[in-house]
């Protein structure tokens, strides 16, 4: 196969679930916003040579239903001809559409892709507006269902991550996310229009557009004395808290691929490529442990040995998970290489478009760094990891 090279990779600021900057703005909003400033960041390129969107998207219903991948291209101004598919693997689905995407320019299929990611959590709720699990085999399999936040539970107990250890590196991430928004080193974010509906003097609301220009969850006053103070989320005597999980947030994310051939006819200079990727299975009421599978896997299969990767983004969708993957991992002494800007507990981790907007985070600081290897890796709900390798061009 042919290698296909990632050109540009950008994102939306993660703006919080309700309480944020994008509450009131509209999935397909999002993500044709970010589809079309995708392709404007890549000189030369027009829209009509675009083949397919692939767009993830972890709940594809209501607002972001329908085909949000033909929805958003449409929206977004490509022309009829470009196609757009909704990829869904959870919290992986983003970065899962940038793998088909590149496997179809890998394949000699297409010349010029896009995979993305999209969740408005605000919209539509985590677990979907109405769940339907199937009455009688769920009684024999709950463990399929279990809450997000009590798999974080069973991965503290059964793996010994302790609430100080959880705070600890919760408290982390938010000083990390902090100085890189007050450095300006998020190079992805591309300041992006968030609606807002105020009521007027008649009595009526006026639509208004404001330019969002940072990620709103980020709590710069972080303190691991804060965080003990806070109580268990999701399980009586529990040491999972609101401080020590991911955040539910809006976002959406775009990478534009091509293939050798047009990165030379369009002069463009690729910043990286996919070298490999992977996704193992693992007990759903665990589903955290998944990363610690997965990033072995791939790298044994890239045959690049873990201490030659530079840089890893590994979703927090919960401390007590991505804690537990990094040390099963040996990496605990390698925090300067990991999610050196701060994760989903500071940014948010809106679903289907967190493997997108990782990949764009981890492209920028691998660029910024002169990083050869990087890595992404997620658990994703029902019991699954999936990590991708990537190499700077
Ligand atoms: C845990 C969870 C339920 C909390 O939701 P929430 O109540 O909306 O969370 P918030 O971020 O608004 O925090 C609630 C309160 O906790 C406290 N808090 C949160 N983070 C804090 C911090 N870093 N320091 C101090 N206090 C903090 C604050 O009092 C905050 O209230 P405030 O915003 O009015 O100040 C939600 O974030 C969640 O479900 N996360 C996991 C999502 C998930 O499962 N994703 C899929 C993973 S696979």
């Amino acid at each position: 196969m042919r290698d296909a090279y990632i050109v540009t990779s950008v994102r939306t600021p993660g703006c919080k679930r309700i309480k944020g900057a994008f509450s009131e703005t509209r999935p397909e909003d999002l993500i044709s916003f970010i589809l079309d400033a995708a392709v404007k960041k890549t000189p030369a390129l027009e829209k009509k040579e675009v083949e397919d969107i692939m767009v993830g998207c972890a709940f594809p219903e209501a607002e972001q239903g329908m085909n949000i991948g033909r929805v958003a291209a449409l929206m977004a101004g490509f022309p009829v001809e470009v196609t757009g598919a909704t990829i869904n693997r959870f919290c992986s689905s983003g970065l899962e559409a940038i793998v088909q995407a590149s496997l179809r320019v890998m394949a000699g299929w297409s010349e010029v892709t896009i995979g993305a990611g999209v969740e408005s959590m605000t919209y539509v709720p985590l677990g979907g507006h109405m769940p339907r699990p199937h009455p009688e085999w769920t009684r024999e399999h709950a463990d399929l269902y279990t809450s997000m936040g009590i798999t974080a539970e069973n991965v503290a107990r059964r793996y010994d991550v302790s609430r100080a250890d959880q705070d600890a590196f919760a408290a982390q991430s938010q000083m990390r996310a902090a100085k890189a928004r007050k450095e300006g080193l998020f190079a992805e974010l591309v300041p992006t229009p968030a609606v807002r509906y105020v009521l007027q003097d008649s009595g009526t609301y006026q639509k208004e557009t404001v330019l969002q220009k940072v990620d709103d969850g980020i709590r710069d006053n972080t303190t691991v004395e804060g965080l003990a103070k806070l109580n268990p989320a999701f399980a009586a005597g529990g040491t999972v808290t609101a401080g020590n999980s991911s955040q539910t947030t809006d976002g959406a994310a775009a990478t534009v691929i091509m293939s050798r051939e047009k990165v030379d006819a369009l002069g463009l200079t690729p910043v990286a490529r996919l070298k490999c990727y992977t996704t193992v299975g693992c007990q759903p009421d665990e589903m955290g442990v998944g990363p610690k599978y997965a990033i072995p896997k791939v790298l044994k299969m890239a045959g690049v040995d873990i201490a030659d990767v530079g840089l890893f983004e590994i979703n927090e969708a919960f401390a007590s998970q991505a804690l537990h993957c990094i040390r099963a991992l040996g990496l605990e002494n390698d925090m300067d290489k990991i999610n050196i800007n701060g994760g989903a507990i500071a940014l948010g981790h809106p679903l289907g478009c967190t493997g997108a907007k990782l990949a764009a985070t981890l492209l920028a600081n691998m660029k910024r760094k002169g990083v050869r290897y990087g890595v992404e890796s997620m658990c994703i709900g029902g019991g699954m990891g999936a990590a991708a390798l990537f190499e700077l061009c």
